[in-house]
């Protein structure tokens, strides 16, 4: 199957999860989603991404993302290790992750690239829009932890340039100027944004 792109509909499917069994698109309701995988439960590296996306929670309620995790390990041992991230994260995870044994998922969203590892998921993320369209994909290799703020920074890029006709630059971060997109004339731009100022 061919990789997902930008713009494609986040392929649907029945979750198997720590929170029960659902299906994504129902799960996701209006809301903004990040489905992201990561090799292996109890390797040290996952560990502390888990432990960070859980205290990171409020973060992203406040962005109306709903966050899920994706390992091709089964439940039990999705349940023993959130007792492990629990303890040495110094957390209480609060958001469900996918036991996909089948690797039925990881195909469909093109998770294992085997020339990395045959077997486990690389560290993908897709953020997902209330439309269920994708709108940013990041490919980490096994060895490299992600950074979940910088996916939160990402984030308000997308959700501000989705409602706005703006672009952000470099570094950006929310609350920094943004760019007002080309297609805008300057009366309009005057209109629409009246605390421009040209650079
Ligand atoms: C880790 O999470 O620590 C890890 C997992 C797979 C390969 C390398 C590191």
């Amino acid at each position: 199957m061919a990789a997902l792109k930008l713009g494609d509909t986040a392929p649907n499917f029945l979750a198997k999860t720590t929170e029960g069994e659902f299906m994504f698109h129902e799960w996701l309701g209006e809301k903004w989603g990040v489905i992201f995988s990561h090799p292996a439960d109890f390797t040290p590296v996952c560990t502390t991404e888990l432990g960070m996306v859980s205290k990171l929670k409020d973060e992203f309620d406040k962005r109306n993302v709903k966050v899920i995790g994706l390992s091709v390990d089964d439940l039990e041992s999705h349940n023993e290790w959130i007792k492990d991230i629990n303890e040495t994260q110094n957390t209480t995870m609060n958001f469900p992750m996918i036991a996909d044994e089948d690797k039925y998922v990881a195909n469909l969203y093109d998770m294992i690239h085997p020339n990395a590892d045959d077997k486990l998921t690389v560290r993908s993320v897709f953020v997902i829009g209330p439309d269920k369209k994708i709108k940013l994909t990041l490919t980490y290799p096994a060895s490299t932890g992600r950074d979940f703020y910088e996916i939160l920074r990402a984030i308000d890029s997308l959700q501000l340039t989705t409602n706005y006709s703006v672009a952000t630059p470099v570094n950006w971060k929310d609350g920094d100027d943004c760019i007002i997109s080309n297609s805008i004339n300057d009366e309009d731009a005057a209109k629409k944004f009246p605390r421009v100022s040209r650079q």
